[in-house]
């Protein structure tokens, strides 16, 4: 089934004008939706509505979907009211991108930037089980008893964490750090530092390595690469079977 999208939502990521714009242009009786004037905010269209601004067809951007480094110091939004860098900024505005979930200010690693409503719905439904793999560096020399715990999940308050799947890299007695590979199949807000935390122990550095198949082999912080479209069916299919 095609999916309808309200007009001004079509109009503003076309890239035509913002959404509130394309509001007052609806309004004002500029666009027409074949051949019809259309003044009505609430309209509906699909992909093979001829949408036209003053005569003039609206082309619509091409869905794109990239897989990005995210650096350290780099923020998982569009637009930062303190001025800090976004990782929009890594791409053309022209593409409308924007990150699936997000990687907290000092984490690094993978983030899927996307313009493709359908596949960001599907990845941040709450509850799609696409597995995450971090490696995480932690203050403290890990014991058995607290990988357990995490191997069977946690509550902590009123937060479960579902069981994750954890492996220990290397401790270091000397720096008194551990290093762990954790997979975690849920996506809530600072999941892996609330985690350790609970446990007693700091998260010094994390970086997300793998997200489903797609790891970050040969990537390097502020690097991305295109998805193909193989990889974003087998993601849609993916996230659609965790439901
Ligand atoms: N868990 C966290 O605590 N932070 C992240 O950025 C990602 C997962």
């Amino acid at each position: 089934m095609v999916e309808k999208e309200r007009l001004q939502k079509v109009m503003a990521s076309s890239g035509v004008a913002s959404r509130r714009k394309s509001e007052i242009l609806i309004k004002s009786g500029q666009i027409k939706v074949n051949g019809e004037v259309i003044r009505t905010l609430g309209f509906k269209v699909s992909p093979d509505d001829q949408i036209k601004i003053n005569n003039h067809l609206i082309k619509p951007i091409a869905k794109k979907s990239y897989l990005f480094y995210k650096p350290q110091k780099v923020i998982s939004s569009t637009k930062d009211e303190y001025n800090r860098m976004t990782v929009s900024q890594f791409f053309s505005p022209r593409l409308h991108l924007f990150p699936v979930g997000r990687l907290d200010y000092d984490t690094s690693g993978l983030l899927i930037m996307t313009n493709d409503g359908e596949l960001a719905n599907l990845l941040m439904h709450p509850r799609f089980t696409i597995p995450k793999t971090y490696l995480v560096k932690i203050k403290g020399l890990i014991k058995s008893n607290d990988l357990e715990k995490i191997r069977q999940g946690i509550k902590i308050k009123n937060t479960k964490y579902a069981p994750a799947k954890i492996k220990v890299k290397k401790v270091n007695k000397e720096t008194g750090n551990s290093f762990v590979k954790i997979t975690l199949t849920e996506g809530k807000n600072h999941e892996v530092k609330n985690i350790f935390s609970y446990l007693g122990y700091s998260v010094r550095r994390l970086t997300r390595i793998q997200i489903a198949f797609l790891k970050d082999e040969g990537m390097r912080s502020g690097m991305f690469r295109q998805l193909t479209d193989i990889e974003i069916k087998k993601l849609k299919n993916l996230s659609k079977k965790g439901r």
